[in-house]
């Protein structure tokens, strides 16, 4: 799909359920990938080239407990350089990500947003008519805030506060859905998110919050560490965790 000069894929990684976004500049055929992940790495580059672009940055939303980064790898084999929130501080940013200081592909401007609460330095990302909420804002929901200095109420203020401040018909691309659901809207979501949207006060977000009762995330002690690298798969990873790291079976399209 092209809109305004601007190329776009929304790609999905199915062990992580991650969805990672390929925006592109036709006129200088520079591209990005917006959270990509690791067994998908070949898949995502071989996008970027089939649509004739040029990978030249990759950008992480935050440290991901769920799934491992495939920034390093994609600079290695593409050269790109690797974008990361600034207050992360990790030695292999090539690009150091804060609010106010767009990032440019060529003709595509992408402005980093702040909002704290799923990780204390995560970012959204807004280009032209979309927004790209890493974990702070899912379709129908949100991030966790229970670990990696999550905080309900920093999130409830990025949400509301910052998101929620977008045009209504701004488009929210996730980083996750685990429901097949691809898109929704900052006015849906303003509206209809069970945990956010309509007269949602902050108490009643942190109460529910607090009472989830989620399990222990299964790949975070590994996938942490490996993501303060810029993507490291480690090598003492259990068999039942080699799937967050091996390549991904494609499909005949792909
Ligand atoms: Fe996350």
């Amino acid at each position: 799909m092209k809109t305004g000069g601007m190329i776009f894929q929304q790609l999905f990684e199915p062990v992580s359920s991650t969805f990672t976004y390929l925006l592109g500049c036709q006129e200088t055929g520079e591209a990005v990938l917006v959270d990509p992940v690791m067994p998908a790495w070949q898949r995502d580059l071989k996008a970027v080239n089939t649509l004739g672009l040029r990978l030249v940055m990759t950008i992480d939303t935050h440290i991901h407990a769920d799934h491992i980064t495939a920034a390093s790898v994609l600079k290695r084999e593409a050269g790109s350089r690797i974008a990361i929130p600034e207050p992360d501080a990790l030695p292999c940013t090539d690009v150091p990500m804060r609010e106010g200081v767009p990032l440019q592909v060529g003709g595509v401007r992408i402005d980093p947003m702040h909002t704290p609460g799923h990780t204390d330095n995560h970012f959204a990302l807004v280009a032209g008519d979309r927004v790209f909420t890493g974990d702070a804002l899912l379709i129908d929901g949100c991030g966790r805030t229970d670990f990696q200095s999550g905080d309900a109420r920093a999130l409830y203020d990025s949400v509301r506060g910052k998101l929620f401040s977008l045009p209504g018909e701004t488009l929210v691309y996730p980083a996750h859905d685990y429901n097949g659901r691809r898109v929704s809207s900052i006015a849906q979501e303003k509206q209809r998110n069970p945990r956010l949207g309509g007269d949602r006060t902050v108490e009643e977000f942190v109460e529910l919050m607090d009472n989830l009762g989620l399990p222990y995330p299964k790949f975070i002690d590994y996938a942490v560490p490996g993501n303060r690298r810029c993507g490291e798969c480690p090598p003492d990873l259990p068999a039942h965790l080699r799937e967050y790291c091996e390549e991904m079976a494609q499909s005949p399209q792909g």
